[in-house]
């Protein structure tokens, strides 16, 4: 299969991060004879510094051509405090979502065990914690009108959804858990927010042609505390633009690594895959940053060109790294691996067919540089 891909590194630990997907992509082209022609371009702070704009229309020419785009991390502390400034890294995510036409945010929530020490949450509650949260990315406040009086004293931003768009999101949800555990939860604020009405009454009426699947609605107050109490008795969350936004945080906290979750952004041809940190700046440069989230996002990348076998193999090459402790200091603070010897032995676990000359003295130096 041939495929372009629009690679963002952006800002931070992005670029690293990306390296090690990039390795990634390049170990299942091996394998699997497929053929990844990789386009970079530039995003987030970067881009302000070299153009003056977080994404320029080149750019995103690029990102609209290609089958997918794949991004690190956007961002940079000294565009976080100043709320008078007028461009900002994130604006380039925005517009690239808006433009690409991504409407549909899916986060895997998945626990694996090696990392369940680190949860806040005590262990026992982590029990069946496998849910999927898909939030509508391009409509609601993020997107409404946004205005500001004059003399500053007073702003707005509107939410607004129409039925088309709440349909497009929904249905790619119910399609999710068709294929999971059959429950949808929707989440929302219909006792107080008129959009959370028509989300409702959207859902409700779409969910006649999904007969098979329980659908049930949550106020997001309520969700909040469910995702923390009961994180096990979701399957499948769908909800707004803001509500997702905030729910997603809050559901990447349980599993005990966030450095383990990637994400994807569709839109009706393409997507947009990317870990679903940030841009970590103070460990830029360092080799300590945790690619997995990244590498697990190719994952996501291959699910969406059709390449499950290719997407299983990544997922399992990740699972052999957690067991056998290929793991950065996020994870094991005492006996961590750089962030690019991870990248080298999960690509060559997958070059090599599920399995690798595993030279643990070699591993014991690249240790060495690292501390
Ligand atoms: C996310 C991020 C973005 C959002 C920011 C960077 C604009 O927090 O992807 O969740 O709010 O959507
Ligand atoms: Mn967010």
């Amino acid at each position: 299969m041939k495929k372009q891909i629009a690679v963002i590194k952006g800002d931070g630990i992005g670029p690293e991060i990306v390296n090690q997907a990039e390795k990634v992509l390049a170990a299942i082209s091996f394998r699997f004879d497929h053929s990844f022609q990789l386009k970079y371009v530039d995003m987030g702070a970067c881009a302000i510094e070299k153009f003056g704009v977080p994404i320029t229309d080149e750019a995103l020419d690029i990102c609209k051509e290609s089958d997918a785009v794949l991004l690190g991390a956007i961002g940079d502390p000294k565009f976080d405090n100043d709320p008078t400034l007028k461009v900002r890294p994130e604006q380039g995510l925005l517009k690239l979502r808006k433009e690409l036409g991504l409407y549909a945010n899916i986060r895997p929530i998945a626990t694996y065990k090696e990392v369940e020490e680190f949860s806040p949450l005590k262990t026992d509650r982590l029990k069946d914690v496998d849910f999927v949260i898909y939030r509508e990315l391009i409509g609601g406040i993020y997107f409404g009108e946004k205005k500001l009086a004059e003399n500053g004293s007073e702003a707005s931003d509107l939410c607004s959804y129409s039925v088309e768009q709440i349909e497009a999101i929904t249905r790619r949800a119910f399609e999710a858990a068709m294929v999971r555990k059959k429950h949808l939860t929707l989440v929302d604020k219909a006792n107080v927010l008129e959009t959370s009405r028509l989300w409702r009454k959207e859902v409700t009426r779409i969910s006649a042609d999904y007969p098979e699947v329980k659908l049930d609605f949550l106020f997001v107050d309520n969700a909040a505390m469910q995702v923390i109490q009961a994180p096990g008795s979701f399957d499948v969350i769908l909800t707004e633009n803001m509500f997702g936004d905030i729910i997603s945080d809050l559901a990447s906290v349980i599993t005990g690594s966030i450095g383990l979750l990637p994400s994807a952004s569709l839109g009706d041809s393409n997507g947009l895959f990317e870990p679903i940190h940030g841009s970590y700046p103070q460990a830029k440069n360092l080799d300590i940053a945790n690619p997995k989230a990244t590498i697990l996002s190719v994952a996501m990348m291959m699910d969406h060109f059709g390449l499950n076998q290719e997407a299983t193999v990544i997922r399992n090459a990740i699972k052999w790294a957690l067991k056998e402790k290929l793991t950065t200091q996020d994870i094991d603070a005492e006996n961590p691996y750089g962030c690019n010897i991870v990248g080298d032995l999960i690509a060559q676990y997958i070059e090599e067919n599920d399995s690798v000359t595993f030279n643990r003295r070699n591993s014991e130096e690249s240790k060495g540089v690292l501390i």
